[in-house]
């Protein structure tokens, strides 16, 4: 297994003052950029502009989880607004294997994410062309959603699945990852944690970050 990384979403922080919100998680891996459409998802964030001048803005890379419809062809342009990772939806997605190759091509990690319902076993031929899998552990949408726990059997079984072909592929969690919750997630074979509203509602977001990475290595 990978070594463990905290990726906090900024989805629950002071959108009036991003960069702030991002100098206040000094210690995070990367930044969780959540990109929403209101199409494939019932609300609306941000989109490229935004995550370029955000990029701009911090060293710390960003991990952009884009939950838009038609991402074939709109995610380039987040790997040209400089993101270091850049996640589609599958069941957004046309040409799933396409889209990992061009995303890679342009020199970011390609990430694919599945919503909790969607099983990892019809994509096991898929992983080598993935640098992350992206388990949702809530509806995407929203921040501030209870964990399902439903979701830990399948993550015990792409980390089954990673194992058996030797890869290297980051597991992601994302969705009412916590204190409460974060263990179970690591027991089960995730390795990189995005936490919302754990982070952005403690007093001291970066202790939370440290409490959180503390916790999933134990
Ligand atoms: C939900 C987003 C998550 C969300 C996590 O659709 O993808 O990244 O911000 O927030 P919490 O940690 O509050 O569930
Ligand atoms: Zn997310």
């Amino acid at each position: 297994m990978g070594h463990v990384q905290i990726t906090p979403s900024i989805l629950n922080a002071d959108f009036a003052a991003l960069g702030a919100e991002v100098a206040r998680i000094g210690s995070a891996d990367w930044v969780h950029v959540d990109v929403m459409d209101n199409h494939f998802v019932p609300n609306l964030t941000f989109g490229p502009t935004m995550v370029e001048a955000l990029a701009r803005s911090t060293s710390t890379p960003l991990d952009a989880h884009l939950m838009i419809a038609d991402v074939d062809r709109h995610a380039p342009a987040y790997v040209e607004a400089g993101c270091g990772s850049v996640t589609f939806h599958v069941e957004a997605a046309s040409a799933p294997v396409r889209l990992a190759r061009e995303i890679r091509a342009q020199g970011a990690r390609a990430s694919m994410a599945l919503r909790p319902a969607t099983p990892v076993e019809p994509y096991e031929d898929l992983l080598p062309e993935l640098d992350m899998l992206l388990l949702m552990t809530v509806e995407p949408g929203f921040g501030g959603q209870k964990f399902l726990d439903l979701v830990l059997p399948k993550i015990r079984r792409a980390r089954a699945l990673v194992e058996k072909h030797g890869l290297e592929t980051w597991l992601q969690v994302d969705g009412g990852v916590s204190l409460e919750t974060i263990e179970r997630c690591a027991a089960a074979g995730a390795d990189v944690f995005v936490a919302g509203s754990a982070v952005y509602s403690a007093d001291d977001p970066d202790a939370m970050v440290a409490a959180l990475r503390e916790r999933a290595e134990s």
